[in-house]
Parts: structure tokens; C-alpha cells; sequence
């Protein structure tokens, strides 16, 4: 552990085990976060990135050995209170509408690390440190791609509808959350058709619609309920779609045998 940073190295070597840090809270709050969710396909991602996360913890400790330095895990405290407040938020919500909570969590979680990757690579670059450039590379390609999908998982379950049913919850509840979501998709749409919102250029863009009625996002809609909804604009791809999975798998193992002593 450095007492004090003296050299642009030493920097990036305590920035370097910062982000191994980093990477060992995201697994541990991954799990807990993969028990929280209700959805299997929020589950299924959640294990995944876990399972990503695994091997871009010993590809960080492999760039130690590239720089022939011993692997030093410096402090991180931003994925604690991401995972601190992402508890306490979940303990507070109705169980149907966690999910909202953990993709928001986790959405600031791929943000946070994509900006700490970047910030190492633009360094690794400058000193010239060539064999930690691949690696940092594929980890901060594996961030982006797992953060197009949570980012395309939340988008989807806005629009169609936060909440899932849950054991114990009433058949009017239940009712009132079917309802819920055609109102909203219904609302969504007609918005979307009135405004001939057309975009033939394919650019990624969203339109902002504001309907009112019952609204998906609480199971206990209220007369007169404003709701915004964000409706992918026709022929908008999702961010997720830019990141073929089998690529990021040939350049993880490409990175992989690269860190291999
Ligand atoms: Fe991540």
C-alpha cells in the first residue's frame, strides 16, 4: 500500500489496485444482487457479469505481473456506497418493483468502472506500458457490453412495466398492474403514432411521452396519475445490439492467454 503517490507510476499502479478493489466489491454485491432480483432474465445477467467480473479480477492481477509489480489492492469506496445505498433502497421498496432499484444500481456500477478503465488506459498509453493495453482494453469492452445490457433490460421493463407479481399480492393488485402496463404501452404508443415519430436514419433516440392513467410503475395507481414514459423511437437499435458477444468472448480469451505467464 503506497503512504504517498510521488510518480505518475505510482499513480497508475495504486489506481490499478483500486480497481482490483473494485472488482472484488462488484462480485460480492453482484451475488447479493442476483438474490434480490425477481426476474430470471435480470438474474441470468446479473450472473453472467459475475462470472465476467471473476476473470477481469485475474486479468487485473495479471497486469501486476506485466509491470513486475506484486499485486496491490488499493482502496475503493465507490462500488461499498453503490452497494450500500442499492440496499438500502431495495430493503425500502415493494418487492415487485426491486428490480427498478438493482438495474439503477447496476447501471452506475458499469458507468463507474467504464470511467476508471478508461482513465488507466489513457495512462497505459501515455507510459508506454503496451502489455497492460490489451488487457485493460478487453475490461473495459466486457463494462460497456454488460452496461448496454442492463441499460436495454431497464429501458424494456420501463416502457412494459416495472413492477412483477409477487406471492401474497392480491388478485386486484395483480389486476392493477396488468392494467398498469396497457395503459402505459397503450398510452407509449399513441403518443409515438401522433407525434409520426419516423425515423428512418436508424440514429438511436428516444422520445419522451407523457400519458396519463394507471401507471406500471407502482401497484397502486391513483386517478389522475401523471406518468412519463421513454419510448425507444422507431428503428432504434438498443446499445446492446452494438456488442456481439462472441467477439468479447474471443477478445477475453485473446486477453487471457496475452496474461498468461
Ligand atoms: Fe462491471
Amino acid at each position: 500500500m503506497f503512504e504517498r503517490l510521488n510518480t505518475p507510476e505510482e499513480i497508475f499502479s495504486f489506481k490499478l489496485g483500486s480497481a482490483l478493489t473494485m472488482e472484488r466489491d462488484t462480485l460480492a454485491m453482484l451475488a447479493d444482487l442476483e438474490d434480490e432480483a425477481r426476474r430470471p432474465e435480470l438474474k441470468q445477467l446479473l450472473a453472467e457479469h459475475a462470472e465476467e467480473t471473476r476473470r477481469q479480477i485475474s486479468m487485473i492481477e495479471q497486469c501486476f505481473a506485466l509491470l513486475d509489480e506484486e499485486v496491490d489492492a488499493s482502496p475503493c469506496a465507490v462500488i461499498k456506497a453503490i452497494a450500500a445505498e442499492g440496499k438500502a433502497t431495495i430493503k425500502k421498496t415493494d418487492d415487485s418493483l426491486v428490480d427498478a432499484v438493482i438495474l439503477a444500481g447496476a447501471l452506475e456500477t458499469e458507468h463507474h468502472e467504464q470511467a476508471v478503465y478508461e482513465t488507466l488506459l489513457l495512462h497505459a498509453r501515455a507510459r508506454g506500458a503496451a502489455s497492460v493495453v490489451g488487457v485493460l482494453e478487453t475490461n473495459l469492452a466486457i463494462e460497456q457490453s454488460a452496461g448496454a445490457k442492463v441499460k436495454a433490460l431497464a429501458e424494456r421493463i420501463a416502457v412494459s412495466g416495472v413492477a412483477v407479481p409477487t406471492e401474497g399480492m392480491s388478485r386486484g393488485a395483480k389486476a392493477g398492474i396488468v392494467a398498469g402496463v396497457a395503459a402505459t404501452v397503450g398510452a407509449a404508443a399513441a403518443a409515438a403514432l401522433k407525434a409520426g415519430d419516423h425515423h428512418e436514419t436508424g440514429t438511436p433516440e428516444a422520445t419522451t411521452v407523457t400519458g396519463s392513467g394507471a401507471t406500471a410503475a407502482t401497484s397502486t395507481p391513483t386517478a389522475g396519475d401523471t406518468t412519463t414514459a421513454t419510448v425507444p423511437a422507431t428503428g432504434s437499435a438498443t446499445s446492446a445490439e452494438e456488442f456481439n458477444d462472441d467477439a468479447l468472448e474471443e477478445r477475453i480469451e485473446e486477453s487471457e492467454h496475452r496474461t498468461r505467464p
